[in-house]
């Protein structure tokens, strides 16, 4: 792997207005996941070539193998890198409503439902302390799908988990429209999910 790039978005800065604003969009984009590329490649670059020819989430899922002086490093800007980049590509303009087929099922099966999913997803992650994730991730342990809030940039593939669906609730991801009120903000994720991509991430897990 040679170094990593700052993915073009899949949609313009305004499309997913007006539940994400579109300069919350393109300083999140072109400053926040811009600096999580360059402070991973950074970090890289002190690591021997067998971490850093492996792709990012082989790095993450084996984050215990970077030597102790890089790790942090790694684990945060590896993960900022990795998790806006599902971030981008896990919403879509005229998104929401509820997702189907599989990942219906496997949703229902862990949740009892999708109002119960939607309501603890959204409990949990408005109370996460600090900055961090709230996640739908799969568990190739259990064959489940599951929650999971994550702090800062920590990913669920570093706990074994293959992360499905994720909220950004760092406040730059909502500050400039929503100011405190995270679970507005939330709210109004929800209407931009592209449950297609879900699934099909899902299918890609199993
Ligand atoms: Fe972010």
């Amino acid at each position: 792997m040679g170094k990593h790039t700052l993915p073009e978005m899949p949609y313009p800065y305004d499309a997913l207005e007006p539940h994400l604003d579109a300069r919350t969009m393109e300083i999140h984009h072109t400053k926040h996941h811009q600096a999580y590329t360059d402070k991973l490649n950074a970090a890289l670059e002190a690591c021997p070539a067998e971490i850093r020819d492996r792709d990012v989430e082989a790095i993450l899922s084996g984050i215990g193998g970077v030597p102790d002086a890089q790790r942090g490093a790694v684990n945060f800007n590896g993960g900022g890198y990795d998790n806006h980049r599902l971030f981008w590509a896990g919403m879509k303009p005229g998104g929401g409503g509820e997702p189907g087929g599989a990942l219906a099922d496997a949703i229902g099966a862990s949740f009892g439902g999708f109002a119960e999913f939607k309501q603890k997803f959204s409990s949990t992650t408005a109370v996460i302390q600090g900055s961090g994730w709230g996640w739908l991730a799969y568990s190739p342990s259990s064959g489940k799908v599951e929650y999971r809030s994550m702090p800062n940039q920590t990913s669920p593939r570093t706990e074994g988990l293959v992360p499905l669906l994720g909220c950004d609730v760092w406040e730059h991801a909502y500050y400039l429209k929503y100011q405190n009120r995270r679970p507005d903000y939330i709210s109004a994720w929800w209407n931009v999910v592209d449950w297609d991509e879900v699934d099909a991430r899902l299918a890609r897990a199993r």
